[in-house]
């Protein structure tokens, strides 16, 4: 008689965070397992669940019966889908719907969504009440492999990204690998930029497995699971040393610093998704690095070579209308480079390579070769 079939156990990564660690489970069809996870952590705890209408037509009910399963109680809280919820009048929306539910601080926020729910819900959570945990549920390959884990919430400023926020790391992460099936393939490969981005900053050993088995990453098999954990792993390691960004946590933003350009200049526009800036700009650091004479030019293509192959875009020239909307011009991106967060008095961080699997933090760099570095790149071009 054959066996049924039972998928494989979930894995557990631990972020060692002293007092604030906590576990990220993952594994397929973990959301079942919402109550029974969230009765361990915190008995009696009631619930709110924020998510967004997409996430909660997908996933809400499962989530809900899970937890009712284990005799929980569950407000949903459900906002507009996109980045226009990371608002100031959402984020009053969902601190007022918590208070409304009386979420006490005993009780737990669960985030149930992508990058947007997450950061909202967790920013929400840090300081109704001046603190209540939250649980995040990722629901997005790009929430399961980095905004779900470490502790960054907030929501956008008319001035920039992610500018109003707090640190407030989660009690526990469920990432539910099966969830990830109902993404569009677009949304999927963007968030295997950042899965990507954990093998060429600090691991070549999984970069060359990815280029092995990234089909099987994409179609759900086992590799994902692997995928999943061993970004997670990586990105543990870094917060755990480095909580709060004063050092190595910024290698973390390899290909950031262009593609937050890219995603300005193109109205952070579901033109160019977060992940395929990051994708470009992640091809544009490695081949900096290689103008700067750091790494091999055969090293940066490398890098390009396997984004390209799960169809990432990784050239400038990839972002629809990029002549005809003043994109290709070196000045303007440099404008945008000069506003982000990483800028210190005046001088651009990059995160550089030394190799593939070693990024470095380079706090000096002149903006005259980066903005040479970039008019070379968009003069060669395609027209
Ligand atoms: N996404 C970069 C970080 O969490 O530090």
């Amino acid at each position: 008689m054959t066996a049924p079939f039972s998928p494989p156990a979930p894995i557990t990564v631990n972020v060692a965070l002293g007092e604030r660690a906590y576990d990220i489970a993952i594994g397929r069809g973990l959301t079942a397992t919402l109550g029974e996870r969230i009765a361990a952590l915190r008995p009696g705890a009631r619930t709110a669940i924020v998510t967004d209408e997409s996430v909660a037509h997908h996933w809400l009910p499962q989530a809900e019966a899970a937890l009712a399963a284990a005799g929980i109680a569950a407000t949903p809280v459900v906002v507009g889908d996109g980045e226009a919820s990371k608002s100031y009048a959402v984020l009053q929306q969902v601190c007022e719907a918590l208070i409304a539910a009386k979420i006490e601080r005993t009780d737990l926020v669960v985030a149930l969504g992508g990058g947007v729910v997450g950061d909202l819900a967790g920013f929400a959570a840090a300081i109704v009440r001046r603190g209540i945990d939250v649980v995040q549920v990722p629901t997005s390959l790009l929430a399961q492999v980095d905004s779900s884990v470490g502790g960054k919430t907030g929501i956008n400023s008319p001035h920039g990204k992610n500018l109003v926020g707090a640190f407030h790391q989660p009690a526990l992460v469920v990432a539910d690998t099966a969830v990830l099936d109902t993404l569009s393939p677009r949304q999927f490969r963007a968030g295997y930029a950042e899965v990507a981005k954990y093998g060429v900053l600090g691991d070549e050993a999984f970069f060359a497995w990815l280029e092995a088995n990234h089909a099987d990453i994409f179609a759900g098999g086992p590799a994902r699971e692997h995928a999943v954990a061993t970004s997670c792993r990586a990105k543990a390691a870094i917060v755990a040393r480095d909580e709060r960004e004063s050092g190595e946590r910024a290698l973390l933003n390899l290909g950031h610093t262009f593609g937050h350009a890219l995603e300005a200049a193109t109205g952070f526009s579901d033109r160019l998704f977060h992940g395929e800036g990051v994708a470009i700009g992640t091809v544009l650091a490695a081949e900096l690095s290689a103008e700067l004479g750091m790494i091999a030019p055969d090293d940066a293509a490398r890098v390009a070579r396997h984004l390209a192959a799960v169809g990432l875009p990784t050239r400038m020239a990839d972002i629809a209308g990029f002549r005809q909307e003043g994109l290709a011009d070196a000045d303007a991106l440099m404008a945008l480079m000069a506003q982000d967060k990483k800028v210190k008095r005046g001088r651009l961080t990059f995160i550089l390579l030394a190799a593939i699997g070693r990024a470095v933090i380079s706090p000096d760099v002149e903006p005259a070769v980066v903005r040479d570095f970039l008019a070379g790149k968009l003069a060669g071009a395609p027209r």
